[in-house]
């Protein structure tokens, strides 16, 4: 465990940091997260805001424990009142005597309230602990708002109404821009027969860098098929290496560190993994299972080897020339990513509400599976040169390490050539040979 380990490490993630420091993804070209801050209505040294926050990305969302929304006031403006959500801090709001604000922080932490949060506190559309997912897997969640009462300071009047900048939405990865003047929203009312609209509205865009959240990956493939008995382990040191310093993980029979984190903790669970050789806290393995004569199938299976967390909405996207076919998903739920018609060959799985959404901590339920079965398109299908296995995976949006193109699994030999086996007929007859090669011990 030395210096070929790390020139591995290196090989592995140097390719994937160039291309993704700079924040863009070819998969989720404007992948965002918007904040809308609407001016509703403005009273002598106050005014009221509705502020809202969408989860603009195809496959990247926002698990526990949740946004953390903060920014800076431009002047000593505090916040009354809020609804939907809560600052972290009142701070320091001596110079009021009477009612205080509910915060004077100059830079306040916003956080969204529990899902059990009493009637009076609540606003439509918050209370999701922070939450958000992609609109894909839940349309109702990707979303969420909440209404705060503004106070100006010293000046009598709130017109201009002052804005705060330097938005961070307190997640890793994303960068904020200054906040920009937009149309101002519009409110419908007497369901839909009426609308109102915002004094003013400014929107401020975030963006995810996988480089800026985490400095090594987080995930590896690994691959086996039915026509060939070797399985194709994540490569060596995906995600860290064991023996380095700092890379801690627990062997079969240790009992994992107590990880319990105090109630409403604020930070993210640092993985503590099961050891292995590639010491990633997931594994996505992709099986070819069975040829058809005109399907074929697949099986995909995530295990957790994380036991400092549940992955709750967890995604895979994948690009396999394939999926164009994709016939029949049996356990998870399945969304091509067709984005302005360029991209043909990629779409996202994720978990069935209630069933398997959420992926378990290590151990023996710490996995989720399918299987899927594929049309065989005749002008592309093969078996030889590893095309039945996908080209990229990204799991929660963060690009998985494959193994190497020369290590996949290969048709034997003697049929890789023939039209038979490329086309997948006559497959019984690699099946017999490689049972023979197994049987004859070669
Ligand atoms: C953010 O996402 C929205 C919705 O997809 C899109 O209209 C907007 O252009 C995006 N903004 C940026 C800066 O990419
Ligand atoms: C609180 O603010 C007041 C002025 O508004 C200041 O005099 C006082 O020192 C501050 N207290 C602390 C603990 O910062
Ligand atoms: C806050 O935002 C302003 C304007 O967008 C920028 O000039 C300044 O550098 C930012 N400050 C910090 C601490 O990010
Ligand atoms: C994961 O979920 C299970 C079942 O809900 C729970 O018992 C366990 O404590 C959770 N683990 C973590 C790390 O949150
Ligand atoms: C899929 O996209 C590729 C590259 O954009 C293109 O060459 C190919 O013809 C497309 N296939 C289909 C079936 O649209
Ligand atoms: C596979 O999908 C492509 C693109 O949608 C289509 O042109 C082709 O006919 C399909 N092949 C089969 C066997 O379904």
């Amino acid at each position: 465990m030395g210096l070929a380990s790390i020139l591995t490490l290196v090989v592995f993630a140097a390719p994937f940091f160039l291309s993704r420091s700079d924040g863009f993804d070819v998969l989720d070209p404007n992948g965002n997260i918007t904040i809308k801050w609407d001016v509703m209505a403005g009273y002598g040294d106050k005014y009221d805001a509705k502020v809202w926050i969408f989860n603009y990305q195809l496959f990247r969302h926002i698990e526990l424990p949740g946004w953390r929304l903060s920014f800076k006031w431009p002047e000593d403006e505090v916040i009354w009142n809020m609804q939907g959500a809560e600052a972290t801090l009142q701070g320091n709001c001596s110079r009021f005597t009477g009612f205080r604000p509910h915060s004077c922080e100059k830079k306040p932490v916003l956080i969204d309230l529990l899902p059990a949060a009493p009637f009076k506190l609540r606003s439509a559309n918050c209370c999701k602990g922070g939450v958000l997912s992609t609109h894909n897997q839940n349309p109702d969640t990707y979303g969420a708002s909440f209404e705060l009462t503004v106070g100006v300071g010293t000046t009598s009047d709130a017109v201009p109404f002052p804005i705060p900048d330097n938005f961070t939405l307190g997640v890793p990865g994303y960068t904020c821009s200054p906040p920009f003047n937009v149309t101002p929203s519009k409110y419908s009312e007497d369901s839909g027969r009426r609308w109102t609209q915002a004094i003013s509205t400014w929107e401020v865009t975030c963006v995810y860098s996988q480089f800026r959240a985490w400095p090594t990956p987080r995930c590896c493939v690994s691959l086996s098929s039915f026509y060939d008995s070797t399985i194709v382990p994540c490569p060596k040191c995906s995600c860290n290496c064991q023996g380095l310093p700092g890379a801690r993980c627990v062997n079969p029979g240790e009992t994992p560190p107590i990880l319990q984190l105090p109630h409403g903790t604020l930070q993210e669970p640092t993985p503590v993994v099961r050891c292995s050789q590639h010491m990633c806290p997931v594994r996505v393995h992709w099986h070819v299972k069975q040829s058809y004569r005109e399907y074929w199938r697949a099986k995909l299976t995530i295990t957790n080897m994380n036991f400092a967390k549940n992955y709750t909405q967890w995604n895979i996207v994948m690009q396999h020339p394939n999926l164009q076919n994709i016939t029949q998903v049996f356990s998870f739920n399945y969304h091509p990513l067709n984005q302005h018609g360029t991209i043909n060959d990629t779409g996202m799985f994720w978990g069935i509400q209630f069933y398997n959404d959420m992926l378990l901590q290590s151990g023996d339920y710490g996995n989720v599976q399918t299987e899927i079965l594929l049309n065989k398109d005749p002008k592309m299908f093969t078996f030889s040169e590893g095309w039945a296995f996908p080209r990229k995976i990204s799991f929660n949006g963060e690009q998985c390490v494959m193994p190497s193109l020369e290590d996949y699994p290969r048709l034997p030999k003697t049929s890789a050539t023939t039209t038979a086996a490329s086309t997948g007929d006559g497959l019984w007859i690699v099946t017999i040979l490689v049972t023979l090669a197994i049987v004859s011990g070669l």
